[in-house]
C-alpha cells in the first residue's frame, strides 16, 4: 500500500465525497504522530513539507525520513512538496522521491502562473508524480512570515488555469488563509461552487487551521478533497508539550518526545474525524 500518488486518493475522494488531510510536518515525532493517527482510522493520508520550512528542517533529511514512513505505513499515504517557490528544491523533492508537489505561482500574473505551474507538471510526470496549482490567492504565507493579501479565485480563470496547466489538484482562494484567523473566516462558498462546475479536478482548500467544522464539511460537499493543515499541527505539539510539563509528565526527553508525538497524532485524529476520510484507506 504505502507510499501512493497524490492524484488516485484523491480522485477516489471525490467519488466518494470526502477530503484528505494533507499534514505538514517539520520533524519524524510530528511524523510518526501523523501515521499513527492514520493507520489507527484507516484514513488515507498525505504529508507535507512546504518550502519555507526548511530552513528548520533541512529538505534533504526531512524529505527522505517523509518517504521511509510513507513506505512503512500500513494506509496509502503521498508525500507532498508545498509551495514550491524554486524548481531547484521541487527537483531535489522529486530526487528524494515525493509522489507530489507545488510550485506556488499564485501570486504572479496569471499567464506567468500557468506557464510555470505546466512545467512544473511536466517534470513531475518525467518521475511519475502529480501536481498542484493554485490560482486566485490564499491569504498570509505558508509560515506566517509574510502577510499576502487573499485574492478569490475567479472560477472562469481556474477552469483556463486548469486546461493550460492539467494539473492533478487545484487550490482554490475562497477567503482562507494560512495562520490562525483573528475570527472564522466567512468562506465564499458561492465561489467554491462555480469553480467546482466548472473544473473537473479535484479542488484543494488551504489555510485548514481555525476553519470551523460545518464550513470544512460543506466545502468537501461542494467540492473539496484535500485540506491542508500546518499551524493547528505545530500549535497542537507546543500544547501538548506545555501541559505535560504542567502536569510533570515530562521526567526525561522521551516524556518530551513522547508528548511532541500526541499533540500531531490529537490534531490529526481530529481532522480526520471532520474530513470523513476514516476507513477510507
Ligand atoms: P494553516 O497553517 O492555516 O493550517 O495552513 C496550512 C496550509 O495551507 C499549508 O499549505
Amino acid at each position: 500500500m504505502p507510499l501512493v500518488n497524490m492524484a488516485p486518493l484523491l480522485q477516489k475522494a471525490r467519488e466518494g465525497g470526502y477530503a484528505v488531510g494533507s499534514f505538514s510536518v517539520s520533524n519524524m515525532e510530528m511524523v510518526l504522530g501523523v501515521i499513527k493517527a492514520v493507520e489507527e482510522t484507516k484514513s488515507p493520508a498525505i504529508i507535507q513539507i512546504a518550502e519555507v520550512r526548511l530552513n528548520h528542517s533541512p529538505l534533504e533529511i526531512i524529505g527522505p525520513l517523509m518517504v521511509a514512513a510513507a513506505k512503512n505505513s500500513s494506509v496509502p499515504v503521498a508525500v507532498h512538496f508545498d509551495h514550491g517557490k524554486t524548481t531547484e528544491k521541487i527537483k531535489l523533492a522529486l530526487d528524494i522521491g515525493f509522489t507530489s508537489v507545488m510550485l506556488d505561482g499564485s501570486h504572479l500574473p496569471f499567464e506567468e502562473n500557468a506557464r510555470i505551474t505546466a512545467e512544473t507538471k511536466k517534470l513531475a510526470a518525467q518521475y511519475g508524480a502529480d501536481c498542484e496549482g493554485e490560482i486566485g490567492c490564499v491569504g498570509g504565507s505558508e509560515d506566517g512570515s509574510e502577510d499576502i493579501a487573499i485574492n478569490c479565485t475567479l472560477p472562469a480563470q481556474a477552469l483556463e488555469f486548469y486546461n493550460q496547466t492539467g494539473v492533478d489538484a487545484l487550490a482554490v482562494a475562497i477567503g482562507n488563509a494560512h495562520g490562525n484567523y483573528k475570527q472564522a473566516p466567512k468562506l465564499r462558498f458561492d465561489i467554491l461552487e462555480e469553480t467546482a462546475n466548472l473544473v473537473r479536478a479535484p479542488l484543494v482548500l488551504h489555510g485548514g487551521t481555525g476553519i470551523l467544522p460545518e464550513d470544512f464539511k460543506k466545502c468537501i460537499s461542494l467540492g473539496i478533497n484535500k485540506i491542508n493543515i500546518a499551524t493547528a499541527t505545530f500549535d497542537s505539539v507546543e500544547q501538548s508539550v506545555r501541559s505535560a510539563y504542567e502536569n510533570s509528565a515530562i521526567k526525561g526527553y522521551y516524556d518530551l518526545q513522547t508528548a511532541e508525538v500526541d499533540g500531531a497524532y490529537r490534531n490529526a485524529l481530529k481532522h480526520i474525524e471532520i474530513f470523513g476520510c476514516a476507513g477510507k484507506a
